[in-house]
């Protein structure tokens, strides 16, 4: 089948797309977007996060064709050209990247989080993020800059 779609602001058109194909394997393997991370594609690892038309889903989870004529977001479409985005610079500074895998996902749900509060308490950015796992840092580091981007967003 053929998909259009709009990615990243960018109208895309993808021909060959089999009826049974996720849209993670779209975005990273025939729209050249690798930020979606494929960790478990099973649901459970949050590290394919992106947005359809505004809404968090796990895109292993979500056929490439029900993004037929939809807005899809993905990690690498939050920052302006050439720079970072305020949640990415947070997660650097606050030393809350360790391999990486999963930091793609954490970085779309922590925009997700706070773009629907912008003064998340500890509690709510744990709630927020617990479907990304996470196997290096603890998660401490993460808390610290999701706070840390919320600081900077209010000022
Ligand atoms: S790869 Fe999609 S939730 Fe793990
Ligand atoms: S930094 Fe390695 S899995 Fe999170």
């Amino acid at each position: 089948m053929r998909l259009t779609t709009t990615v990243n602001g960018e109208r895309r058109e993808i021909d060959g797309v089999w009826e049974g194909e996720s849209l993670l394997y779209a975005l990273r393997e025939r729209l050249g977007l690798p930020g979606s991370k494929n960790a478990c594609e099973q649901g459970e690892c949050g590290s394919c996060s992106v947005y359809l038309d505004g809404t968090l889903v796990c895109s292993c989870l979500v056929l490439a064709a029900q993004a037929h004529e939809r807005a899809v977001v993905t990690v690498e479409g939050l920052a302006p050209e050439g720079e970072l985005h305020a949640v990415q610079q947070a997660f650097v500074d606050a030393g809350a990247v360790q391999c990486g895998f999963c930091t793609p996902g954490l970085i779309v749900a922590s925009h997700d989080l706070l773009a629907r509060d912008s003064r998340p308490s500890e509690a709510d950015i744990r709630e927020a993020l617990a479907g990304n796992i996470c196997r290096c840092t603890g998660y401490a580091k993460i808390v610290d800059a999701v706070q840390l981007a919320a600081e900077r967003l209010a000022t």
